[in-house]
């Protein structure tokens, strides 16, 4: 019996568009970490589920802390265990040199796509030549503002930290007296973990103070302007900023900002479309700037963060994991990420997207503040970059709380992150 050769084309043509079990191929269960902090799982479960039921794939969603730094230490020993647990796995973008040997080059799977992006994410992602992970979304540190309050108080947006302390003070001293006395000037992340690496190597670069190391591998961190910058952070602790903020991540810091209860907040984008959530108290009162400039030799500075999606190198389903990864980094689930939970992109074309603008105006007037954040040296450091940022947000902490001074916990640091070099990263 010949078969009709219009039917057997319709059928081919429903094999490549339909989803597996009507094209007979195998479906695969495919399990995903994408994030725990602000609405990461809600959209994780919204955009997987679109792309199950696309492909007729399984998509199972796993739990993980909301501090990167508990992330990494949990990813690691599921890779040193060759855990076959999860397939697809959020990277933050200090990561790639650190679990290179556990991810899959996807490369074969992305066809190009990768070009839509950023260069430099692609280049932090790209080790050896493989493409480790796709782009997911960027941050970099902002500074979010209560617009009602700065006008209330006759003040602007600071430019520098010296205006923000003062202005935060002032806000901080007439909310107290008018009755609330919770009422904090600024909020932050100072508890001993990454977060806390990101916000000081703003406050360093700001004074014009480096980068812990510079892009030769040179240790830099010893030296005056970044004395100066942790003696002003640490000038805000009781003052300006709750003694608890040395035990704030980003949702501790958000908390109080979005009960209305701070005048300042150092955040990333991701505050913004939640902060102007229905049940938000301080809904259309928000303003966003660059992180304000330190001393004389002053600049602003944003700390480069972001998360990339990539596969497990023990995973049983490459194939379908890494369709999973191109689906979610897609501009199609870029822009409605952005739009809904203001999530960057990384493709730059969505930076024009009047969609995306409209929902969230500092995307257009804050377009430099993304394109120049300031690198943690996880490049410069490669496998040993946790090492480098734990004796640092640990030498910053021991300065804010009042354990060490400025002077004494650099030169400490300075030692043991010699002996982490040894000769070279
Ligand atoms: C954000 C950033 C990430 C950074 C982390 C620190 O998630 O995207 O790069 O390491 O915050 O808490």
């Amino acid at each position: 019996m010949t078969q009709h050769p219009s039917l057997m084309a319709k059928a081919a043509a429903l094999a490549l568009t339909a989803p597996l079990w009507i094209a007979g191929a195998h479906a695969a269960t495919i399990t995903i970490s994408c994030g725990s902090v602000g609405q990461d799982f809600e959209f994780c479960k919204q955009t997987t589920s679109e792309w199950a039921k696309k492909t007729g794939h399984e998509v199972k969603l796993f739990t993980i802390p909301n501090s990167t730094t508990d992330i990494l230490a949990l990813f690691r020993q599921m890779f040193a265990a060759k855990s076959t647990d999860l397939d697809v796995i959020n990277v933050d973008v200090v990561w790639p040199g650190v679990i290179k040997d556990h991810l899959l080059d996807l490369k074969p799977y992305s066809k190009g796509a990768e070009k839509e992006h950023f260069p430099a994410i692609v280049a932090n992602n790209t080790v050896g030549g493989k493409l480790l992970a796709m782009p997911w979304f960027t941050d970099a540190g902002l500074l979010f503002y209560r617009k009602d309050l700065v006008e209330k108080y006759g003040a602007k947006a600071p430019t520098t930290w010296d205006e923000l302390a003062t202005t935060a003070k002032k806000i901080q001293d007439g909310e107290r007296a008018a009755g609330n006395r919770d009422f904090q000037g600024f909020v932050f992340q100072a508890k001993a973990y990454e977060g806390l690496s990101c916000n000081a190597v703003e406050w360093v670069h700001s004074f014009g103070g480096g980068n812990i190391v510079n892009d030769k591998g040179d240790i830099t961190v010893n030296n005056p302007n970044a004395v100066a910058a942790l003696k002003t952070a640490a000038s805000w602790i009781g003052t300006i900023a709750p003694q608890g903020v040395l035990n704030y991540a980003e949702e501790e810091a958000r908390g109080v900002f979005q009960n209305g209860n701070a005048a300042f907040m150092r955040n990333w984008p991701y505050a913004w479309s939640l902060g102007n959530g229905a049940d938000s108290k301080i809904k259309d009162k928000i303003g966003v700037s660059a992180l304000p400039r330190g001393g004389a030799n002053g600049q602003n500075a944003a700390t480069l963060g972001g998360w990339q999606l990539a596969v497990s190198k023990y995973s049983k389903n490459p194939e379908a994991a890494a369709s999973l990864v191109m689906h979610m980094t897609s501009p199609e689930v870029q822009k409605m990420r952005a739009i809904k939970g203001s999530y960057n992109p990384t493709i730059a074309a969505l930076y024009q997207d009047k969609d995306v603008l409209a929902a969230n105006p500092f995307f257009g007037d804050l377009y430099s503040v993304f394109t120049s954040a300031v690198p943690r040296p996880a490049t410069a450091t490669g496998a040993k970059y946790p090492e480098v940022s734990s004796a640092f947000w640990n030498a910053t902490h021991d300065v804010l709380s009042g354990k060490a001074t400025a002077e004494d916990s650099l030169k400490k640091l300075e030692g043991k992150l010699k002996q982490v070099k040894r000769n070279q990263w």
